[in-house]
This record gives C-alpha cells, sequence and structure tokens, in this order.
C-alpha cells in the first residue's frame, strides 16, 4: 500500500492555519496556498537520488552532487490545483507541467476529465500530482488513472487537507502511489466539503464566490 504522510513542518503547519481563516482574502490565500505548496515540495523530494558530478570552480576542479534520476513532470488538477503549481516551480523550475482537467457534478459529486494535456516524454517522466484537497478521492483517482494509461508508471500525490476517506480511495485504487499531505483533516462532510476544511479551495483561489 502507497504512503500516507502528513508533513507537519511548523511552517506548513502554520501557514495552513492562515488559509483556514475563513476572513483571509483571496490575495492572501493565493499566495500562502503557492507557499506551502512549496515547503511541501522541498520535503517530498527529501530523498531524491544524487550523482556525482565534475565541475569546475573558479578555484579549480571538484566532485559535487546533482540529483540524478527521473525527470520531474507536475500535474495540477484544474483549477485548484493551479494554486499550488508555481510553488512547486520554484523549488524545482525545470520540471515540466502537464494540466489535467476535472470538474465534480455537484448532484452525484463523481468527477468527469473534460481537458488533459501532457508532455510527449510523460511516460519516462516521475509524476507529482497536485489538488490542495483530497475529499471523496475521485479527481485525484481519475488523474492518477489518465496518467497511467498514458505509460506513467512513477506517481506521488500532494494536497494541502486530506479526508481519511480520500487517502483510503487511494490507497485502495493505486496502492503504488505516495501521498502526501499538510493535514489529514475529520471528516467528510454530505456535500463533499472537508471539515474543518478551508470551504472551496478553487473558489478562494481566484475569488469566484
Ligand atoms: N473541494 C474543495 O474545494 N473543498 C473541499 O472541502 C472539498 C473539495
Amino acid at each position: 500500500m502507497g504512503k500516507f504522510t502528513v508533513l507537519d513542518h511548523p511552517l506548513i503547519q502554520h501557514k495552513l492555519t492562515i488559509i483556514r481563516r475563513k476572513e483571509t482574502s483571496s490575495n492572501e490565500f493565493r499566495r500562502i496556498v503557492g507557499e506551502i505548496g512549496g515547503l511541501m515540495t522541498y520535503e517530498i523530494t527529501r530523498d531524491l537520488p544524487l550523482k556525482d558530478v565534475e565541475i569546475e570552480t573558479p578555484m579549480g576542479k571538484t566532485t559535487q552532487k546533482e540529483i540524478a534520476g527521473k525527470k520531474l513532470t507536475i500535474v495540477p488538477i484544474l483549477r485548484a490545483g493551479i494554486g499550488m503549481l508555481n510553488g512547486v516551480l520554484d523549488m524545482i523550475p525545470s520540471a515540466k507541467v502537464g494540466v489535467i482537467g476535472m470538474f465534480r457534478d455537484e448532484e452525484t459529486l463523481e468527477p468527469h476529465e473534460y481537458f488533459c494535456k501532457m508532455p510527449n516524454d510523460v511516460a519516462e517522466r516521475e509524476c507529482l500530482v497536485v489538488d490542495p484537497m483530497l475529499a471523496t478521492g475521485g479527481s485525484a483517482n481519475m488523474a492518477i488513472a489518465a496518467l497511467k494509461k498514458r505509460g506513467v508508471k512513477d506517481i506521488k500525490l500532494a494536497v494541502l487537507v486530506a479526508a481519511p476517506d480520500g487517502v483510503k480511495a487511494i490507497q485502495a485504487e493505486h496502492p503504488d502511489v505516495d501521498i502526501y499531505a499538510a493535514a489529514e483533516d475529520d471528516d467528510l462532510l454530505d456535500n463533499g466539503y472537508i471539515f474543518p476544511g478551508l470551504g472551496d479551495a478553487g473558489d478562494r483561489l481566484f475569488g469566484t464566490k
């Protein structure tokens, strides 16, 4: 089964509390979602493999380290995943970005894919799927399935807030995928929102309510 890790660094927890507050403006919400995305990336990439590389400093030749292994694709799930994207790219500017569009039927809560544009070499890359809220797990499961259909073998999922049901749903359907969250919340309400959560992440990011 894939690992589920709550990244409880004090800076992440502090920033998450700010965006949970209902009075936090869209402007501040957007900035901090990006910052948390960057801090989470720092933690998620802690175990990236390194290789030796010969370089020359102004003082002479030396052997130093650089990141080895597969290149990364960041996969934000539209639209709220876009909020985390810049923060992740701040940490890994050379990553490519593959976008997948999902919307949730407000009655059935079922996700539907309406857009998918991936780099040509996505199958040879590691993918980090980002979406602020892991509620039922429907959208993330579908996004992960869409990547696997395109040959991707190495997938991680990063969310800000996870509901226990969402974590279970991903672990059941994609046991090879590790999940990272800034927090695991208590509950998934009947209307599909997480409690205490932070409300509708897309609306709060884009000021659309
Ligand atoms: N999507 C959101 O934006 N918020 C939730 O609480 C659940 C799903």
